[in-house]
């Protein structure tokens, strides 16, 4: 009987420290969203339309592109500001927060 909760109790702690590095990630890239991309794209990312913002929870863009389109800009999306100060995977953690939270829904 031991054994078998130490092996559930190992099961699920590995079961959860895997959850939690996900979970990081794309907490970041949440909390990240909110701060740079909300204030035009809104939280779900549907875009103001009656401002001239597209939504961008259903770009075909993938994550590479949208993670330099954050930090260096696109030659097609010049009306988009670019934000340098954020660091690389800053930019990796908020495109995957887009293409796999919000681009879910
Ligand atoms: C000041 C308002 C503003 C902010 C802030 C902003 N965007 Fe944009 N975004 C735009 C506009 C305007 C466009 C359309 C650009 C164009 O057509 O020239 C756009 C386009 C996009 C597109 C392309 C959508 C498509 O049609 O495929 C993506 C992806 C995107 N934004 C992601 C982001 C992300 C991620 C952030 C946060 C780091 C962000 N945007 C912050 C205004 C903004």
């Amino acid at each position: 009987m031991k054994t078998l909760i130490m092996v559930l109790g190992m099961v699920l702690l590995s079961g959860c420290s895997d959850q939690n590095l996900e979970k990081t990630d794309l907490q970041n890239g949440k909390e990240l969203f909110g701060l740079y991309c909300a204030s035009c794209h809104k939280e779900t990312g549907n875009g103001q339309f009656l401002l001239g913002i597209p939504r961008n929870n259903d770009t075909h863009m993938s994550i590479n592109e949208v993670a330099s389109l954050i930090r260096v800009g696109h030659k097609d999306l010049d009306n988009m500001p670019t934000f340098p100060q954020l660091s690389s995977p800053q930019a990796y953690a908020i495109s995957s927060y887009l293409k796999h939270k919000l681009g879910a829904q």
